[in-house]
This record gives structure tokens, sequence and C-alpha cells, in this order.
């Protein structure tokens, strides 16, 4: 009784699988049309054919290939600008995107390009790309799934056989993270044009007092000394658009996967053991809007020091104590601002000396705070100001410096990419959600040079920046389709030059 009613309830769920899947499966069709007129490509065959498919394992391969060029154990990944782990990070890359057949060239920063010539390759390219260096015990997806990612999606592209008009070409951007030099998007920053970070390279240099010149010539860069020569034409990219991890839990919150899985005896000969994963409501993508504008500061307070046992307290100027309260400053004024979006953080706080029994004559403090509304997020950095100010006065100390290091709008993806990112997407037969990236990206720059857009993947357990981050091998297989998706129907159509922001 018991085996004939798990019998009947196995084949309601299988029932009730199939129906699913062939709803889905009726869904794609208007897509695929939609998508065809955009780029006159013939999608359905690319995805009737099994050639269109993530080799996964070998990425994985090479997602952990690449965490072990790191400077702290794993699972944590430490890759610091042009140190050693960097440069043969680097050569992996370059090794990779030559296996794929792309050439390759770097720039005097160290932007590596690899194309794939288009039959029309005077067109302007379509690019895709992102980072691979990791903030000190940071994880090994952020950024790496979209360099890593786009060379496979050529791979992709390749194994179906799919010949791009314009060309294709994947970007790994020099020093997203803003770890030795303090600045952000350093390659981004340059390719779209800012003449005072190449001016400011020249003379900027690391905590080890290691100039960037240096640093730059000894991993077989920057042999001219002229940044300026990294600008990029307004012309060269008709496109760019970036895979990565969403480093928040939206997604991740959002999915809801059903794994079913039983035995069926038959006939006592054959065993059938039958898995299946159904994705119920999940949301296996992100369609990045709108990047949020992200800003940073340096702030520095002198005091007078002296013996922890012999100053008085009434005596005290504490570079320190202003420090301290130069941080929950910082959080007052964001949490004033009454947006959730509105977010402000001390991610570095120094004291000089930096002896227990010695009161600090000096400190220095980094804030990094960022909204989606540039106005509100100005307005919190003078309210930052206005309490380094009031607090050196209060204590007796002085505002060695303040510092905004960037000051960066937000960026707005293109349309004409969100649509082609949306019909990738329905044509994969995925679910999507239209998001804002709270994280900055090197979208945020290329932004300024070509139509520009986002893909997200869902990123588990403790979402980014962190040893645990994790990106399961289905979405990164999911993104890396749509991926290479958008860049086959980008690469077949005209897209509107009109850059989202002019710099
Ligand atoms: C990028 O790493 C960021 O801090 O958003
Ligand atoms: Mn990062
Ligand atoms: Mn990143």
């Amino acid at each position: 009784m018991a085996f004939r009613f798990s019998l009947i309830l196995h084949f309601l769920l299988l029932t009730f699988i199939v129906f699913i899947q062939a709803q889905n499966v009726d869904e794609r069709d208007p897509t695929i049309k939609t998508m065809e007129e955009h780029s006159g490509y013939p999608l359905h065959e690319i995805l009737s054919i099994s050639s269109f498919s993530v080799d996964s394992l070998n990425l994985q391969k090479q997602i952990d290939e690449l965490s072990s060029f790191s400077d702290s154990p794993a699972p944590s990944v430490t890759r610091i600008l042009y140190s050693e782990n960097d440069v043969l990070a680097r050569r992996f890359i370059k090794n990779l995107m030559a296996h794929a057949g792309l050439s390759v060239r770097e720039d005097a920063v160290g932007n590596i390009f690899g194309r794939w010539k288009g039959s029309e390759p005077d067109l302007s390219v379509v690019s895709t790309g992102s980072h691979i260096d990791a903030i000190p015990y940071s994880g090994k997806y952020d950024g790496v799934i979209g360099v890593l990612g786009a060379i496979e999606a050529i791979n992709v592209l390749k194994r179906y056989g799919f010949k791009p008009k314009r060309s294709l070409e994947v970007i790994m951007f020099t020093s997203e993270e803003p770890t030795r030099y303090g600045i952000s998007c350093l390659g981004s920053r340059l390719l779209a044009g800012s003449v005072s970070l190449a001016g400011a390279l020249k003379q900027t240099v690391d905590n080890h007092n290691i100039s960037f010149l240096d640093a730059a010539k000894s991993a077989g860069y920057a042999k001219n000394e002229d940044f300026s020569n990294v600008f990029l034409d307004d012309r060269i990219y008709s496109a760019f658009v970036e895979l990565h991890i969403e480093q928040g839990p939206i997604l991740e919150n959002e999915g809801c996967m059903l794994f079913y899985s039983f035995t069926l005896p038959f006939f006592t000969l054959h065993i059938y053991k039958c898995q299946f994963t159904l994705s119920l409501e999940g949301v296996s993508i992100g369609i990045v809007t709108a990047i949020a504008a992200p800003a940073s500061i340096k702030v520095e307070f002198g005091g007078s020091g002296g013996h922890a046992g012999a100053v008085l307290m009434p005596q005290r100027n504490d570079a320190g104590l202003a420090a301290a309260e130069l941080a929950l400053a910082v959080e007052k004024h964001v949490l004033e601002s009454r947006s959730i979006d509105t977010v402000g953080t001390v991610g570095i706080l120094e004291l000089h000396p930096g002896a227990i029994n010695s009161i600090p004559s000096k400190s220095h403090v980094e804030i990094d705070t960022r909204d989606i509304d540039e106005k509100r997020r100005n307005n919190v950095i003078e309210k930052i100001h206005e309490s380094a100010v009031e607090i050196s006065k209060r204590r007796g100390v002085e505002v060695l410096e303040f510092k905004i290091v960037n000051q960066d709008p937000p960026a707005c993806s293109d349309d004409s990419i969100i649509k082609a990112m949306e019909s990738a997407t329905q044509v994969l037969n995925l679910s999507y959600k239209k998001m804002i990236s709270r994280a900055y990206h090197d979208s945020l720059f290329m932004a300024r040079k070509a139509p520009m857009g986002m893909i997200f993947i869902p990123c588990y357990k403790g979402y980014s920046h962190k040893p645990e981050e994790y990106a399961a091998p289905e979405d990164i297989a999911n993104g890396v389709k749509v991926l290479a998706l958008t860049l086959a129907n980008l690469s077949n159509v005209n897209v509107s030059s009109q850059a989202a922001f002019s710099s």
C-alpha cells in the first residue's frame, strides 16, 4: 500500500516537473524571434546544439589555479598590484587568452587586452572583462569570473563556430581594488581618460614608499612613463559588458531550488536512480541598471602624543581618539541620510607610533562612502568634513590632511545593452532581476567610453570580499552563457555609440 502510494506520489511529481519544463520551452519562441530580429543571427541554432555549452570543470580548475597565486593562505586570496603573485597571475591570463586564439596586448599600466578579430575589423569593438587583483584576505571569485568567464565565453562561441562581425575583446583591468596605491579602478579610470590620475601616478608611493613607477617597471610596464597613452579613443568600443558576482544577498535570497531524488525499482532487475533539480522562482541572473556612486577620503590628525602613564587626561591631545570619534561620525551622518542606499565604512584606522603605552600623536583614517544618489553622498562627505574640523578643535588636534581621493558619479547601463542582456537571458530560459550594483566595478569607468551593461550571478556564503566567497558552478555557467550570447548579439548589431557619461 505504502509502495503504491509512493509510486503515485512520484508519478504526480514527475508530471508536475514535465509540465513546468514544457511551459518553459513554450515561452522561448517569441524571445528567440526578438533576438534574431535584433541581431540577424540564428540563435535557435546556437541553443539547439550541444556545443553551446560551458566547460564548467575546466573553468573551475582555472579559478582554483588562479587562486593559488596569492600572498595569503587558502582559502583566502590576496593579490596585490604588481606583486610577484600578480605578475604570475597575469602570465596565467595571457596564456589562456593566447590559447583561446586571442591576440594579446598590454598597455603602460598593464591592462591586458585579448582580441578576437571579427569579419569587419574596422567596426568598433564589443568588449568585456573585469579584474583579478584581490584585496587582503578576499575570496577567489571577485572579478575573476568576469575575466576567466569572458575567455570561456569566447571559447563557447568558438566551439559553436560563431563568426563575429565586430571584433570581440576581453580586457583584464589593472588594479580595480585600491589596496596598494589608494585609488580604485586604476586601469579603467586611466582608460576612461583621467588626466589627473595620469599625472598623479608619477608621484604616488605605496605604504612602503615604493613608487608606482618603480613597481610598474618591476612588473614590466611603464616603460616610457607616459600614462596618457593608456587613454582610450571614444570610437574604439561599441559596447562593454562585465560579468561579475553580485557580492550581495539579493539573488541568493530570491533563489529557491527544489531538489528531488528517488530510486525506482523496476521488475527487480533494474534500479533507476532519478534526480531532478527544479528552480522555483529562482533568480539566476542579475541585470545591472546602474552602479552606485563611490567616494573615498583620507584624513590625518596630528596630536601631541606622550607617555600613557605620565600625561594626565586633561593635558592630552589624542589623535587616536579624534580618529575614533570621526569613525563614529561617519556612521552617524550616513544614518542621518535616512536612506538604505547610503553607506559608509571606515576600513583603515592607523595610529602612530602604535605602542600600547604611548598616546597616539598621529592617526590616519580612510573612509569609503557610497550612494546611488550622488547629491546625498556628497552631502555626507560635507558633513564628515565638518565633523573632522569640529573634533579637531574640541580635542586640540590638527587636521593634517583631509583628502577626497575620489568622488565618482554613478553610471547607468545603456538601454541597448540591457535589452541585449535581457534577450540572452530569456533565450536561455533563465530567470533574471534588474538591479543596482552597490559595489563599484571597472564598468563604472568603461561607461564613459562605450554603452555599458553588467551581468550578475549569485554569490553565496558571506557575500564577498571574504575568503568564504562562493559562486556555484551552475550559476557561473549561466553567467558565461548569457555573456556569450550577449556578445554574439552585440557583435552583429549597430549599437548606439552614445556613452552614458562623458568624461
Ligand atoms: C569593489 O571592490 C568595491 O569596493 O566595490
Ligand atoms: Mn572587490
Ligand atoms: Mn570586483
